[in-house]
């Protein structure tokens, strides 16, 4: 089947009549033809969110929540078949295609649930005749760039916020997942959403997004991504006056100290290390374990991770499905290789050997032991199914390792130590902190996001997102 652009509440064909061929990781079956779409395709949805800003904002916040609504009522109706898709496109399970599917859902209701909230504040003014209030007020049409890693959450959780605060949107899809994307905007467009009010352009990040950091009529882009990819767009679109916000990488770890509970610990080190094959920013990748429990640990949770089942995310009982495709393959290979030089192979490490699966992008959940933390395995974002067991002395080098990053979006600690806990929470430099839970996962109605190199902007999601997707007015009211 061929898809084609959603522009000014349109299916278009791109200018160049170029489309590109998806495949599944899973088999490499065809899943349909996505537009090879130009700068002129960016340009015109560009200037058709810019045509329908000033209907979009002049509706109440009710109505524009009620299109939300919609769209996650239609959303739900077809639950199943969204999360088949997105398992087709991405690999994950079917049960994390399903649920991520579900989760989407969620963002949107919660977003339309923001309409009834405030968006400003009264403040005394000097004078005791005078009205000073605030109130936020959309900027306009905006981008959003999304990644391949949460093909239906991401976009919802970028989309769900620029809409109910009232700003027109050009959504530019991952390559590799565009079929989740398609789901979402079908959604709306089923929905009635006015005219240019949601644009989305299927193609090449190089050209479409390059356009819309570029061009002036767009006020803010949102990415998420890779960091190489990330600083590129910050540069370019702070120097056309945009406000940016960009999600990127993290090298998440996992402290266990010796109290805690070791099947918990590794129940939680296995989830959050290889569930989604480790294709998460939050993927938990180094898990810091306390000496006195090192062995015990690093026994149960190979022991564990040998039990998985690894192979077609369709099928119920599989635990773990592909790399992406077969570029992301390679390059979660060749770290592995860096890292047999640098570290101890404990488990894992090859692509699978299963007949049936050599049309797929399939690596075993692998772990590696390191002594140091100069390892690039240790260093670098994999996304891919690796951990790194490193061993410490006690709770205050564990923390020392887990602060020893250019990363700080989310960490974990295992432990009962509710001293020990609160100190972790005050020192750790993440944006996201966990104790005795993964360090993966996302509720829609709290922030999101990192320090150091994992985050720039202001958070997503939660109430804090109105702070990216608005500009404050200040309002002054006196008598005559
Ligand atoms: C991500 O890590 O990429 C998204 C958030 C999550 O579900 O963990």
């Amino acid at each position: 089947m061929r898809y084609l652009n959603y522009i000014n509440g349109e299916w278009v064909e791109p200018f160049s009549g170029s489309y590109n061929t998806n495949s599944s990781p899973i088999d490499g079956r065809e899943l349909g033809e996505f537009p090879a779409s130009s700068v002129e395709d960016a340009q015109r949805a560009i200037a058709s969110a810019k045509g329908a800003f000033s209907l979009w904002k002049s509706l109440s916040y009710k109505q524009r929540a009620s299109y939300l609504l919609a769209a996650a009522a239609i959303l739900k109706d077809k639950v199943e078949e969204i999360g088949y898709d997105l398992t087709l496109e991405e690999g994950k399970t079917i049960a994390e295609g399903i649920g991520e599917t579900q989760r989407a859902i969620s963002i949107l209701e919660f977003f339309a649930g923001e309409s009834a909230q405030s968006i400003g504040s009264v403040i005394p003014s000097s004078n005791e005749k005078t009205l000073i209030y605030t109130k936020r007020i959309p900027l306009g049409p905006v981008g959003l760039i999304t990644s391949w890693n949460f093909p239906i959450a991401i976009p919802v959780w970028k989309l769900a916020p620029a809409l109910i605060y009232g700003n027109t949107v050009v959504m530019k899809s991952a390559d590799l997942t565009p079929k989740s994307v398609y789901h979402v905007i079908s959604a709306f467009h089923e929905a009635g959403i006015p005219p240019g009010v949601i644009n989305c352009v299927f193609g090449s990040g190089r050209v479409i997004g390059t356009e819309l950091v570029k061009n002036p009529d767009i006020k803010a882009i949102s990415f998420t991504g890779s960091n190489k990819v990330g600083n590129g767009i910050k540069e370019l679109a702070i120097s056309t006056g945009k406000k940016v916000q960009l999600e990127m990488g993290g090298k998440n770890p996992l402290i266990v100290l010796a109290d805690a509970n070791i099947d918990k610990a590794v129940d939680l080190a296995i989830k959050g290390g290889f569930l989604s094959t480790g294709q998460k920013c939050t993927a938990t990748s180094r898990v810091i374990i306390e000496e006195k429990i090192y062995d015990e640990f690093r026994t149960r949770l190979i022991e564990q991770t040998m039990s998985l089942k690894v192979g077609n995310p369709l099928e119920k009982d599989t635990f773990m499905g592909p790399c992406v495709s077969h570029s992301q393959q390679e390059t979660v290979l060749s770290l592995i290789k860096a890292g047999k030089q640098e570290g101890l192979l404990l488990y894992g490490g090859e692509t699978l050997q299963n007949p049936n699966l050599q049309q797929g992008f399939y690596i075993q959940p692998t772990i590696f032991e390191i002594d140091s933390q100069e390892a690039r395995i240790a260093r670098e974002e994999i996304f891919g199914p690796v951990i790194v067991l490193l061993k410490a002395k006690d709770y205050h080098e564990a923390i020392r390792f887990a602060n020893d990053t250019e990363f700080g979006l989310s960490a974990s600690l295992c432990t009962n130590n509710l001293s020990l806990a609160q100190e972790f929470i005050d020192e750790i430099e993440v944006g996201m902190v966990h104790v005795n839970s993964e360090t993966t996962g996302a509720e829609p109605q709290v922030p999101f996001g990192g320090v150091k190199n994992s985050s720039y902007g202001p958070r997503e999601q939660g109430k804090t997102a109105i702070e990216f997707y608005t500009q404050v007015k200040t309002i002054y009211v006196d008598q005559l």
